[in-house]
């Protein structure tokens, strides 16, 4: 059973069909497609960020790259089985062991850019959606629409920009950053630290300084900088996230 789960999604020029099996209803695989320059430049970005990954990955994303004309692109890729995504509005709690495997599996896969000012940058490591589990505490980074290797970014900031939607989601509900929150996502970021994959550039104020980096380098995401949570969350709690990294307790 095929089926398009979205036409233009987010502005982003995609179109996104989706393969499940008429029996177990299980998702084999997705097509993304494009016909436009923004949509074609996203489907090249996926490509170039899967190979990229793949370099590194112990679990590899299969996938089949189709340049069908000049201007239809195409990719479809297989989903690996066994992973999931973590439920949407999943409270601050119960998300710490995910955000540490994420940052480990960061640590794992950036291991090349240790110690280096700049690195290729995901773009939208964002836990909900595009960070995926297995019950073997594995995670698996997928969605590289806003892959950039080009190295105008700071090594580390995907996941500081991960802490920050996550920061933001926990600030819409409880309306304030709570303290075991502040000091988790110090120990994440001190991890990330001693794991020498955080830029010079983003180790004093890790979180004003990324979203310095992402409004001067927009054109990353595509005219879909608008979604990103980082620049979404109000000013003063980006302030108390560099706030804690700087005067711990
Ligand atoms: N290799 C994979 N293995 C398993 N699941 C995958 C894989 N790649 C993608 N998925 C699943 O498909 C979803 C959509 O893929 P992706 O994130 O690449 O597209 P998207 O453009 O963000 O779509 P959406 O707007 O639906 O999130 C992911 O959130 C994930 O659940
Ligand atoms: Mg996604």
């Amino acid at each position: 059973m095929k089926y398009i789960k979205g036409v233009h999604r987010h502005g982003s020029e995609i179109f996104l069909s989706v393969l499940k099996d008429s029996k177990s209803l299980e998702t084999m695989n997705i097509t993304k497609s494009a016909t436009t320059i923004k949509g074609i430049s996203s489907i090249i970005s996926e490509y170039n960020g899967i190979i990229w990954y793949n370099k590194y990955s112990k679990n590899k994303i299969r996938y089949n790259f189709e340049k069908k004309t000049k201007d239809y692109y195409r990719i479809k890729i297989e989903f690996n089985k066994g992973f999931f995504n973590i439920r949407p509005n999943t409270p601050y709690i119960d998300l710490k062991k995910y955000l540490e495997l994420t940052i480990n599996h960061y640590i794992e896969i950036w291991n090349e850019y240790k110690n280096k000012e700049y690195a290729p940058i995901h773009g939208d490591l964002s836990l909900v959606g595009n960070v995926m589990f297995n019950n073997n505490e594995e995670a698996m980074f997928v969605d590289w629409e806003q892959f950039d290797n080009s190295s105008v970014m700071p090594t580390g900031i995907d996941p500081i920009m991960t802490i920050i939607e996550n920061v933001w989601y926990e600030t819409i509900i409880h309306k304030k950053i709570t303290d075991d929150t502040l000091q988790h996502i110090n120990k994440l970021i001190q991890n990330l630290n001693k794991a020498n994959l955080l830029s010079p550039l983003l180790q004093k104020k890790p979180a004003q300084n990324a979203v310095k980096f992402i409004k001067a380098n927009i054109e990353i995401w595509k005219g879909q900088h608008y979604k990103l949570p980082s620049l979404k969350i109000p000013n003063k709690f980006i302030e108390e996230i560099d706030y804690i990294v700087t005067n711990p307790h």
